[in-house]
């Protein structure tokens, strides 16, 4: 491992902050919608925004160089004029500079899904304004922390709100339209194009990548049918994100399948141009399962995601692309994800053989139902994951894989959307009724591992 390897946890602004109607924070669209529905919310979340200074001594004392956190717009720009929240900047100053202080890497996010609702109003990332006021948010968070930011990423994971929110529907704004999917999917992929130029424009130092919900392709046989619903489902998971990004153009039988059923007319030339010119510096991809595939070809389409922590409620299969299975084999968590570590071995090779970009692994880790009300939360089964996870890394790199960093999602728990706050990601416990901290034993595990610079992984082969 590269001594300048980045060892740290992500977070997501709405997951963590809490505080949100605080110092003149606007309404995001997940505030909007989870208030309006009802539904578990993150008003107080970690309430990272009162302990961040705690969260991020608790980094750095278990070893952590760098720390990927997201920024939030609704809480730094406060209306669609574009006017700046002063408060909002100090809260991010004060955060990156303890960050600094403590020697951690900043490594930050513009967007974590948490659109400001005045945009979601006049129709959210369906409408191209939304995308142009994206590049002017970005160009404002350039100018206020470009002197101590240097590695940058536009979105989080484009496929993931796009397809949760307009297609399988649960996501705000919780719609099942594949046409406006087709547009919301590509005016994100115009705003990260629009920012990566105002970047480029300001010439400000560092780097500027984007990060995606990787999630490799495999098939369960070589039969012809199986490989072609593996590129389509290829095309649907990944590669309109990772090619637009990386390589300024979308797959073109993906655009050819497409317009087969839809109106792809509104991607006109000279937004396509842009995409074509701004380009990422480096992918951050999230892990957390490979997807499985088998040809499906009739029947109808169903698309069910598990928010319930049940087993066997995800059901994933459209028609004339592609189903998905489970292996058999593989150990499956509560909420139906896969454990299978080789598939960030294998994902990541293939991601560095195609782009031929530096990679850093911004999101990696495993959720469950924890009883946190104990001395110490026993977590060997999320240091096995790590451990797994880190050496398929390790794999990856021995391969000749450019991989700069990892981090664990998450340093501390959160609150995990739809899932609620029941769904325990941290290698610290947050007792969200007291919000006081306690380190699990993965915390003190992935300590010793950093201290190590990643010499005490257990190694194999898969
Ligand atoms: C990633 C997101 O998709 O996965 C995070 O970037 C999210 O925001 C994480 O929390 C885990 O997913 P979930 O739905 O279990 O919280």
């Amino acid at each position: 491992m590269n001594s300048n390897f980045l060892w740290g946890g992500a977070t997501a602004s709405y997951q963590c902050e809490g505080a949100w109607n605080i110092d003149d924070k606007a309404e995001s669209m997940w505030d909007h919608y989870l208030h309006e529905n009802n539904l578990e919310n993150g008003d107080v979340a970690s309430d990272h925004y009162h302990h961040f200074e705690e969260d991020i001594k608790m980094m750095k004392d278990g070893g952590h160089n760098a720390y990927r956190f997201s920024l939030s717009w609704p809480r730094i720009i406060k209306n669609r004029a574009g006017d700046i929240n002063p408060k909002g900047i100090a809260f991010y100053n004060k955060l990156i500079n303890c960050c600094l202080k403590n020697g951690i890497t900043p490594f930050v996010t513009l967007y974590h899904w948490d659109l400001p609702q005045y945009w979601q109003e006049v129709g959210g990332w369906l409408n191209l304004d939304t995308s142009r006021a994206f590049a002017h948010y970005a160009e404002v968070c350039f100018e206020a922390f470009g002197d101590k930011v240097k590695l940058w990423t536009t979105f989080n994971e484009p496929k993931w709100f796009t397809v949760n929110g307009y297609l399988i529907g649960n996501y705000p704004p919780a719609e099942h339209d594949l046409q406006h999917t087709i547009i919301c999917g590509f005016n994100v992929m115009y705003a990260n194009a629009l920012a990566i130029q105002k970047f480029r424009q300001g010439k400000f130092q560092g780097q500027i990548g984007i990060v995606h919900s990787y999630s490799p392709i495999d098939g369960i046989d070589d039969t012809i049918e199986t490989k072609i619903a593996m590129r389509n489902a290829d095309n649907y998971a990944n590669n309109w994100v990772l090619d637009t990004a990386a390589l300024g153009s979308f797959p073109i039988d993906l655009l050819a399948k497409l317009s087969e059923t839809n109106d792809i007319s509104f991607m006109k030339p000279d937004l396509l141009k842009t995409i074509a010119e701004n380009k990422v510096d480096f992918l951050g991809l999230n892990y957390y399962a490979r997807t499985l595939v088998k040809p499906y070809t009739s029947g109808e389409t169903k698309m069910v995601f598990n928010n319930s922590g049940k087993k066997g409620s995800t059901q994933m299969r459209i028609k004339n692309w592609f189903e998905q299975v489970m292996d058999p084999n593989s150990e499956y968590t509560e909420w139906d994800t896969e454990i299978y570590p080789k598939g960030l071995e294998d994902g990541l090779i293939r991601a560095y053989q195609k782009y031929h970009l530096p990679i850093f692994v911004t999101e990696n880790g495993v959720g469950f139902h924890e009883n946190i009300n104990v001395n110490e939360v026993k977590d060997d089964y999320r240091i096995s994951f790590m451990n797994d996870h880190i050496n398929a890394l390790m794999n990856a790199q021995d391969k000749g894989a450019d991989v700069r960093g990892y981090f664990t999602w998450s340093p501390f728990d959160l609150y995990s959307w739809m899932n609620g706050v029941e769904k325990r990601y941290g290698l610290v416990a947050v007792d969200f009724s007291t919000l006081k901290r306690k380190p699990k034993a993965s915390y003190f595990w992935y300590k010793k591992i950093i201290n190590s610079n990643g010499k005490l992984i257990e190694r194999r082969e898969y």
